[in-house]
Order: structure tokens, then C-alpha cells, then sequence
């Protein structure tokens, strides 16, 4: 079983839009094994997007994520990393493909709605930078087989 980071980036708090992208995950049978409100600091922006430190859109990004409060979530399933990122769509909101949230939600790269962690080794490492092991909740749902093989 595989967990993944996602943030709902600001814009999707501030359009309403939690409630709607959180069902597309949940129907797609993910579980919910962290979820928060929080006001992203800085220093956690940073280590976030450490990747992305010296590049041009980097200063817009920090501001973009701390700019008003975020949901961050872990959510759980088997291939779940890749799940959540087809189902999150591409980076380029415009190029997403219609039925992702990105091509169904939003149109910049600057507001593409949600975060997802881009592979295990990067969902590991997210995981545990926003939230501590007593945040995560493991259990079992009635309707895990029939959803897990
Ligand atoms: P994220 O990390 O937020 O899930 O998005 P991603 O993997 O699809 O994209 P990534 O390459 O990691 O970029 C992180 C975020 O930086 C902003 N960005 N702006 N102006 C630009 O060219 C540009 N490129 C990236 C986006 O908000 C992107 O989600
Ligand atoms: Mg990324």
C-alpha cells in the first residue's frame, strides 16, 4: 500500500473547491489517512519546493503557497502516487486533459489547484515533512475489498 502527499493549494480553498476535489479522490477509492487546514510558513514552503530553489517562477511559487491557508492530505491506496497524479492532470493547466482536476478545474500553472507528489521516493520525504506520525491514522474500511484485489 502506497500513501502520497496532496496539497489543495490555495485557490482551491478559496473557490470552494475542497469538497469537489476531495470527492474525485475518494470516489476513486483513496483513503483519507491525514487531512488538515493549515497556513503554510515560509521555511515549509522552502523545503517543499527546495527543488525548484534558483529558478525563475520560484519567488511567485513561495508566495502562490503561503498566500492564504492550504489542505494538505495523505491519502492511501495501492500505485496511489500514480493514481493521484493522473487524476491531479498536468502541471500546465491548459494542457491538462479534460476529466483531471487541472483540465476540468483550472487554466494557469500558477493556480493549478493541487499538489501531488510526483513519485514514491518524493512521497516518502512529503509525508513526513507536513505531518507527524500521530497524524496519520491507518484503518481498515468495510469497503477495501472491493476496491483493493
Ligand atoms: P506540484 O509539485 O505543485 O504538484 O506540481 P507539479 O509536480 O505538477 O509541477 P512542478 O514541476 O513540481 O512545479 C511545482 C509548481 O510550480 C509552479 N510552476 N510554475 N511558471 C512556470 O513555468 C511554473 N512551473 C511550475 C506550479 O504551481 C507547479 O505546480
Ligand atoms: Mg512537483
Amino acid at each position: 500500500m502506497e500513501r502520497t502527499l496532496i496539497l489543495i493549494k490555495p485557490d482551491g480553498v478559496q473557490r470552494g473547491l475542497v469538497g469537489p476535489i476531495l470527492a474525485r479522490f475518494e470516489a476513486r477509492g483513496l483513503k483519507i489517512v491525514g487531512l488538515k487546514l493549515m497556513q503554510v510558513p515560509t521555511d515549509l514552503a522552502a523545503r517543499h519546493y527546495a527543488e525548484h530553489e534558483g529558478k525563475a517562477f520560484y519567488p511567485g511559487l513561495l508566495r502562490y503557497i503561503t498566500s492564504a491557508p492550504v489542505v494538505a492530505m495523505v491519502l492511501e491506496g495501492t500505485n496511489a502516487v500514480t493514481a493521484v497524479r493522473k487524476t491531479v492532470g498536468a502541471t500546465k493547466s491548459f494542457e491538462a486533459e479534460a476529466g483531471t482536476i487541472r483540465g476540468d478545474l483550472a487554466l494557469e500553472v500558477g493556480r493549478n489547484l493541487v499538489h501531488a507528489s510526483d513519485k514514491p521516493e518524493t512521497a516518502e520525504r512529503e509525508v513526513a515533512l507536513w505531518f507527524s506520525d500521530a497524524e496519520l491514522i491507518g484503518y481498515a474500511r468495510d469497503t477495501d475489498r472491493w476496491i483493493f484485489e
